[in-house]
């Protein structure tokens, strides 16, 4: 969209933040799904803060939206409800207990696989959130599932 020449201070969003709800809304619902350039993304409030996701889970393509968060070593998760894969809201981390076999007693710690779940950038203005449209020249294993359910693919519950 090209804007013409503005006089003075009218303010525009930048042409590609996609209006996903109102402020109010997402705070009282803590969790919309919206499409953002075809594919679903799932948009939490959760302690003060909002978070987008992918909302088809890295592994199978499991619906996010539909899980539990969960406080994991200070880090607000998302549990799949599928097969419970534990994913971070802030970075998209796919989270594993794993043991240290050299330990003397192992204990299974919270470790990273790295980020698997691509996030998304929101941003909150005039009482409207936004989430920014997806950068494809870096690619994350939900993206394998967000082609496959864009643009209305089958819902699997
Ligand atoms: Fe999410 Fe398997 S699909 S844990």
């Amino acid at each position: 969209v090209l804007h013409s020449p503005s006089k003075g201070t009218v303010e525009t969003e930048p042409d590609d933040l996609v209006l996903v709800g109102k402020e109010d809304d997402i705070k009282k619902s803590q969790r919309i799904t919206a499409k953002v350039n075809g594919r679903e993304v799932v948009v939490f409030y959760h302690e003060g803060r909002f978070y987008a996701l992918d909302s088809r889970c890295y592994h199978e393509g499991g619906p996010l939206h539909l899980g539990e968060i969960e406080d994991i070593d200070g880090q607000a998760c998302i549990i799949c409800p599928w097969h419970k894969y534990t994913i971070t809201l802030e970075t998209g981390e796919g989270l594993y207990q794993g043991i240290n076999p050299l330990e003397p007693s192992p204990t299974p710690r919270w470790q990273s696989k790295g980020v698997k779940q691509r996030i998304h950038k929101v941003t909150v203005k005039n009482k409207n959130v936004y989430v920014s449209p997806p950068d494809m020249s870096v690619s994350f294993d939900s993206d394998y599932f967000a082609e496959k359910y864009k643009n209305g693919g089958e819902l699997a519950m």
